[in-house]
């Protein structure tokens, strides 16, 4: 079988120049829509390395995987957030870009590689204590995770890990979101 970061990056679409000009934009809309990759992508994301001490510490047993719930980060983490929950038996939580949660919600602003934008989180969506994965599809310079990573531990979550299915390392983001563990299937 394929190493899983190769079938990534085998199937993953570079495009020059988006959103805006020296972004080097990588599409991982066609890892998606391969069923075979699709799966072994999100079984990968759920399981963040128990031999990092930072997720053995949380983690319970074997059949525990060291979270009670997921939270994925609009739009696209959604796709993957929702699926990593549903193969662990766990609920999901979104974090989603302003204006768009009805309720009583705590706020973000970031900047990202290419912008900045406000995330929102229901003021009630995380228990104090709860253990969360964080998940989404690119960490490039961090700013969207931290942010995310700073609401979920506002409402006094605790951040056992955060999985991403790239890592863009020469921007960083790691550092940013030091010291959480971060779990990327593949490096570029
Ligand atoms: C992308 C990506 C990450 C973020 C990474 O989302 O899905 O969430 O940028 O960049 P950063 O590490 O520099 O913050 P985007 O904001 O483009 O939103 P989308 O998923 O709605 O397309
Ligand atoms: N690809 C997809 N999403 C991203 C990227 C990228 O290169 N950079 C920041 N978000």
């Amino acid at each position: 079988e394929q190493p899983l970061d190769e079938l990534i990056a085998s199937l993953t679409v570079d495009i020059p120049d988006h959103p805006e000009p020296g972004v080097l934009f990588r599409d991982l809309t066609p890892v998606f829509a391969d069923g075979p990759a699709f799966g072994r992508m999100v079984r990968g994301l759920a399981a963040p390395a128990v031999s990092d001490p930072r997720v053995a510490a949380v983690a319970g047993g074997a059949d525990d995987p060291g979270y009670d719930v997921v939270v994925g980060v609009e739009a696209r983490g959604f796709l993957l957030a929702a699926a990593v929950a549903y193969h662990r038996g766990v609920g999901v939580v979104p974090v989603r870009k302003a204006g768009k949660l009805p309720r009583e919600r705590i706020a973000a602003d970031y900047s990202l590689e290419y912008g900045t934008a406000t995330l929102e989180l229901h003021a009630d969506s995380i228990r104090p204590g709860a253990r969360v994965l964080v998940v989404d599809d690119v960490l490039a310079t961090g700013g969207t995770l931290g942010a995310t990573v700073g609401l979920v531990e506002q409402l006094g979550g605790v951040v056992t890990a955060v999985s991403v299915v790239v890592e863009l390392v020469a921007l960083a983001g790691r550092e940013r979101l030091s010291p959480h563990t971060v779990h990327a299937l593949w490096t570029a």
